[in-house]
């Protein structure tokens, strides 16, 4: 079993609709059984509620389910996951921070976009205070980025 945990600010917006649409790639790709997915915030504001209804309409409409709760990324998660696979630069400078302090880490952390050919490096921009068209534009950035990490970590 692989673990794969995903994770962003408030985990209501990106790290919900990584989650979604890797299990969706999985699923085309019949491999569901063989892995374990979630999402976490590094932030509590949203603990226990669903998806911005904002991001669920937007995978809705590309028929993808979201179905996970926020919750707070705990420090056992860099022991328990294989990948951790941050959003932007701050998440990513927020996870290593939980990791230092435990010298039993042993998950991969890695950045989102690092698997974007289109944008590799960069942050998944936060949609939450932006419009509608932020919430496709993240949408479309995550299916071509969780689909190339499935590649990376099938190889
Ligand atoms: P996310 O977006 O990190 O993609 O889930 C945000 C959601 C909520 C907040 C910030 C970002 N907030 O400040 O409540």
């Amino acid at each position: 079993m692989t673990r794969v945990l995903f994770v962003c600010l408030g985990n209501i917006c990106r790290s919900p609709a990584a989650e979604g649409l890797f299990l969706k790639h999985l699923q085309q790709a019949g491999r569901a059984g063989e892995f374990d997915v979630d999402s976490a915030g590094t932030g509590d504001w949203h603990v226990g509620d669903l998806p911005d209804p904002r991001m669920r309409e937007t995978a809705a409409r590309h028929s993808v389910s979201l179905p996970s709760r926020a919750r707070c990324i705990r420090p056992e998660d860099l022991i328990e996951f294989d990948y951790i696979v941050a959003m932007d630069h701050q998440n990513l400078k927020d996870i290593h921070a939980i990791k230092e302090r435990l010298p039993s880490a042993t998950a991969q952390v890695l950045l989102m976009r690092d698997f974007d050919l289109d944008g590799k490096g960069q942050d998944v921009p936060d949609p939450y205070f932006g419009g509608h068209q932020g919430f496709e534009q993240v949408f479309q950035i995550l299916d071509r980025s969780t689909f190339s990490f499935l590649q990376h970590i099938s190889q």
